[in-house]
């Protein structure tokens, strides 16, 4: 199995410094595009690549990269950033990316600044990641040392400055415009789409925001070509994909595998299936803001629009089991608790609405439920969905919920029935 991501990254050791990054083959796709590829030609094989984006979206990269104004009238400057402000609950594949190889996401964001003429790229990093950020200084001094950053790279017309953000803290800074309006110094509340920050980013300015394991894999497209890339996908969407999984497995953790590598693969062969005594009763396929999958979707490949078709969204590809032990309507209780804290509070429905949400499955758990909750929450699921809130964050809360209340129902009226959690 070619793992690109992961193949220089050893768990609990030093990341490679540029030298060693350099003798495995790294800033290789660098040294290719600023010597002998166009702008245009870097964006060209990302696109036929099939790299979709890895913060949970999807949205094609090269398709992202080609909203961006080029030619000389285009206005200036033109800025990327790398999305690392991971706090997706479940998800922690940003993170042994950055501690374990943090050149492969320089040579991604220089790459990716240079498909869109950038002058100036920053990484916006989630503010615990402290690791993270002390390995990313010490790799962004070494690349402006060997002229990989800087003016005039490696004595092309190309110069990038490239910064190191840290976050403001908040789950919401991680959507793309409330991490604009925070890497800018205003409070952290996304902006309305369109226009989209391709077009009028980072102070008004063109803008491409990438997640860091989207840009990890823009250096081996470049090196080795789009078909190479596309080939170690067992689905459409091109290249590996960094899956994960917590919960009652015998050994959580992550793993770079063929994107559409099927659930149970992943579960049995590399989660090592369940721990003893416990049982699947169902999981979160990407994150705490997907839809709930059972044992009868253990077949699906996880690629995009596969788990879509399941009902659910690959989001960040990092799995939240339930086992039969644990109560799902407290794992709910737990993830809504998290969705109503983060909420930015900028519009009503989300801000006043995950709050309720929290009390009503509260009272169920604890045994206070009346017959009618579930109504209540039916009707929440429909307020605080697609199209009623000013950003994703509401729907994402309810994306757990709703399937909860469709696959967990009878754990739900057991509460409610017998005024007690029956798991406890
Ligand atoms: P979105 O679908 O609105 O946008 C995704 C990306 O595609 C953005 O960069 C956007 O600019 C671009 N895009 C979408 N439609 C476009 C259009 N018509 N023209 C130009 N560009 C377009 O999704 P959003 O709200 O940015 O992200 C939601 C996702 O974030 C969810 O899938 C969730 O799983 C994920 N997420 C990930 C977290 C993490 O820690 N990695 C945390 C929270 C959410």
């Amino acid at each position: 199995m070619i793992t690109p991501l992961t193949q220089n990254i050893t768990p609990n050791r030093e990341p490679p410094d540029l030298k060693q990054y350099a003798q495995a083959g790294g800033y290789q796709g660098l040294q290719r595009a600023i010597k002998t590829l166009t702008p245009q030609e870097v964006l060209q094989e990302v696109k036929e690549s099939n790299l979709r984006g890895r913060g949970g979206a999807g949205f094609p990269t090269g398709k992202k990269w080609s909203f961006v104004p080029m030619g000389d009238d285009a206005p200036r400057p033109k800025y990327l950033v790398a999305n690392a402000d991971e706090m997706e609950p479940g998800t922690f594949k940003d993170r042994l990316l950055m501690e374990g190889d943090p050149h492969q996401l320089l040579e991604g964001m220089i790459l990716a600044s240079y498909a869109i003429q950038a002058e100036v790229a920053y990484i916006f990093l989630r503010a615990e990641y402290r690791l993270a950020a002390q390995r990313l200084k010490k790799a962004i001094a070494e690349a402006y040392e060997m002229n990989y950053l800087g003016k005039n790279l490696l004595g092309s017309a190309f110069s990038l400055e490239l910064h190191l953000h840290t976050s403001a803290g908040r789950y919401i800074c991680g959507e793309e415009t409330a991490l604009l309006n925070a890497l800018e110094g205003k409070r952290a509340i996304p902006r309305a789409k369109p226009p989209y920050p391709q077009v009028s980013g980072l102070w008004g300015q063109p803008t491409v925001v990438n997640n860091v394991e989207t840009l990890c894999n823009v250096p081996h497209i470049i090196a080795r070509g789009a078909a190479w890339y596309q080939n170690l996908s067992r689905s459409e969407d091109g290249g590996t994909k960094f899956y994960g999984a917590s919960g009652r497995v015998k050994h959580p953790g992550a793993w770079e595998l063929p994107m559409g590598t099927p659930i149970r693969e992943i579960l049995e062969e590399h989660a090592g299936g369940m721990k003893d005594g416990f049982q699947l009763r169902g999981l979160l396929p990407g994150g705490a803001s997907t839809d709930f999958l059972t044992e009868e979707h253990l077949d699906v490949p996880m690629d995009y629009d596969s788990v879509q078709s399941a009902g659910s969204r690959l989001g960040t590809g990092t799995m939240i089991i339930l086992d039969d032990r644990t109560c799902p309507v407290g794992m709910l209780c737990n993830l809504e608790h998290f969705f109503a804290q983060e909420s930015c509070g900028w519009c009503t429905p989300c801000r006043d609405g995950l709050p309720w949400v929290e009390k009503i499955l509260l009272g169920i758990e604890q045994g206070q439920g009346q017959p009618e909750d579930l109504d209540y929450l039916t009707m929440h699921t429909r307020l605080l969905g697609p199209g009623h809130t000013f950003c994703a964050h509401a729907p994402g809360a309810m994306e757990p919920l709703q399937s909860a209340l469709k696959y967990f129902r009878a754990d739900f009226e057991q509460h409610i029935h017998h005024q007690r959690c029956p798991f406890k």
